[in-house]
């Protein structure tokens, strides 16, 4: 048993889509979460950049002392996942990406067209692609980036004419050339949208790497013997710039449950020199 906090960290408030599945099915777990809304988006950044960033954030979620991190972003996950690790050998760290390819992989056959969509850094990475086929050589997929989205999402504007334009640009093509038929949401932002995606392509079947990770999440507890033992006191949420938007999202997140959440920024100074001040140096 281990009573201290998971640590989630997204480029900004789309790595949030993945805690109400985790709060509904393992309630006693408390969250450490970094949105680095600051510096979002990170989809069409230079590697270079997302692993600094993801350095500093990893460093200061290790030094706050979680006991697992959660890479709740495709982009990082696609990128920087194996210089994370070695970073950080004794912290558990979890990438979105391979639990969703898992299930893509077992729930489609030669027969289907998979799309996976994402930013930049994810569809340049090849990152779905090559876990997909690794699973199932058969397969047949296409991708497309779909950059505009994560600004307009960060910015709360998602029941709007212009958000479905947007996905009508990047998509409208690409599923009917493709005949798509199985669409992965490959960025953690888009499940803010997948209603949107579904009224336009009523038959598309979607796959949410948000929900997915959560079997990666259980499995990891159980195999280091990590679960909490009791509720914990309260939940942190930190974010580079304090928006209104991303104090709104998690207070939509647990309007019917309404546990103690913190809210705290860490500017990106602070970030960069280290919380103790000391130097990342990477
Ligand atoms: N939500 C992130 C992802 O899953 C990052 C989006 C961005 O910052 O460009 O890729």
């Amino acid at each position: 048993m281990d009573n201290r906090p998971i640590g989630f960290f997204d480029s900004g408030l789309g790595g949030l889509t993945c805690i109400p599945y985790l709060m509904d099915a393992l309630p006693t777990e408390r969250i450490i979460y970094f949105g680095d809304t600051a510096r979002t988006p990170y989809g069409s950044k230079a590697v270079s950049t997302i692993r600094a960033f993801s350095f500093e954030i990893s460093d200061f979620l290790v030094e706050s002392g979680v006991k697992m991190i959660v890479i709740a972003c495709n982009t990082v996950s696609s990128t920087c996942i194996d210089d994370l690790r070695k970073r950080h050998p004794s912290t558990p760290i979890l990438g979105i990406i391979s639990p969703a390819a898992h299930t893509t992989a077992n729930i489609c056959g030669p027969e289907n067209r998979i799309g996976v969509i994402g930013t930049k850094a994810t569809i340049q990475s090849n990152a779905y692609r090559t876990k997909i086929l690794g699973y199932n050589r058969e397969l047949d997929i296409a991708q497309t980036a779909c950059p505009a989205l994560v600004p307009l999402i960060e910015e709360g504007i998602i029941l709007h004419e212009i958000m479905d334009l947007s996905i009508r640009y990047y998509l409208d093509h690409f599923i009917s050339y493709n005949a798509i038929d199985t669409l992965v949401l490959g960025c953690t932002h888009y499940p803010l949208i997948r209603n949107n995606i579904q009224k336009l392509y009523p038959n598309l079947r979607i796959v949410d790497p948000s929900q997915e990770i959560l079997r990666s999440i259980g499995d990891a507890l159980a195999r280091y013997g990590i679960f909490a033992a009791s509720a914990g006191a309260e939940h942190t949420f930190y974010a580079s710039d304090l928006s209104e938007n991303f104090v709104n999202m998690i207070r939509r997140i647990f309007e019917s449950t309404n546990p103690n959440i913190v809210f705290k920024t860490i500017d990106a100074e602070t970030l960069r020199r280290g919380r103790n001040g000391a130097n990342h140096g990477y």
